[in-house]
C-alpha cells in the first residue's frame, strides 16, 4: 500500500502518512525516555494489567486515552460492535488469558453511541461478510424486541440498541465458563457494561455489573460443582 492511500488530516490538522506513524513512535520513545529513563525497562518485565476492554474497534474510541491510563493498565480486545459470542475463540483466548493467567479484577464492555456496526444492524441494507458478524446485533433487537418497537426516533433506537448490545456481550462475558468458574474459585472478578459518548467524551456506567454467579439469570448458571 503507498503511503498516500493513508494520508489524512487527523485532529491536530497534521498528516498522517506511513513516515509520519514512524516518526511518531520516534517522538513517543523520545518523550517516555525523557520523563522516565527506565520507562521501557519497567514495562518490558511483565505486565498486570487489572483491567480486561472489550470494545469496538472504532478509531475514536482507544481504550488507554478515553480513561487516561497507560501502557500496561488495560489488556485489550477490539471487534466491530463490541461484540461477544461463545464461539469465538479469539475472543475467549483473550478472556482465558486475563481471567487465568493476568487475573484481572474488572472486564468491562465498552460500546458506543453512534456505532456503524449497531446502525448497520439496524438497517437492511447489505453491506458484506460483515453481515453475518452484525447478525450477533440482529439477535440483540430480537431480545428485545418489545422495547425496541417502541421506540420509533432513529438515533434513539441506535443509543438505545448501543446500550443493550453492550449489556448483552456482558452477559455473555459472565456466562462463560471461563468467568463462572473464576467466581466458584473465589476470585475476585466483576463484569461491567459501559457506553462511551463520542459527542461529549463521557463514559456512562450502564449498572448491571456482575460480581457473582447469583447475579446470573438462572437459565445460564452452571453447576461448577461447587
Ligand atoms: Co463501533
Amino acid at each position: 500500500m503507498c503511503a498516500k492511500s493513508v494520508e489524512k488530516y487527523n485532529h491536530d490538522h497534521t498528516v498522517i502518512t506511513y513516515d509520519s506513524l514512524l516518526q511518531g513512535n520516534k517522538d513517543f520513545v523520545a518523550a517516555a525516555l525523557n520523563e522516565d529513563p527506565e520507562y521501557f525497562k519497567r514495562l518490558s518485565e511483565g505486565q498486570q494489567p487489572p483491567v480486561l476492554w472489550i470494545g469496538c474497534s472504532d478509531s475514536r474510541v482507544p481504550a488507554n486515552q478515553i480513561t487516561n491510563t497507560n501502557p500496561g493498565d488495560i489488556f485489550v480486545h477490539r471487534n466491530i460492535a463490541n461484540v461477544v459470542t461463545h464461539s469465538d475463540m479469539n475472543l475467549l483466548s483473550v478472556l482465558d488469558y486475563s481471567v487465568n493467567v493476568l487475573k484481572v479484577k474488572h472486564i468491562i464492555v465498552c460500546g458506543h453511541y453512534g456505532c456503524g456496526g449497531v446502525n448497520a444492524a439496524l438497517g437492511d441494507t447489505q453491506v458484506g461478510l460483515i453481515d453475518n458478524w452484525l447478525r450477533n446485533i440482529k439477535d440483540v433487537i430480537r431480545l428485545h424486541e418489545r422495547e425496541m418497537s417502541t421506540i420509533k426516533d432513529p438515533e434513539l433506537r441506535s443509543k438505545r440498541l448501543v446500550e443493550l448490545n453492550a449489556i448483552e456481550s456482558a452477559s455473555n462475558v459472565a456466562y462463560t465458563s471461563i468467568v463462572q468458574n473464576a467466581w466458584a474459585n473465589g476470585q475476585e472478578l466483576a463484569v461491567h457494561a459501559w457506553v462511551y459518548d463520542l459527542k461529549t467524551g463521557i463514559i456512562t456506567d450502564l449498572k448491571v455489573s456482575a460480581a457473582s454467579a447469583n447475579d446470573l439469570s438462572p437459565v445460564f448458571k452452571m453447576n461448577v460443582g461447587k
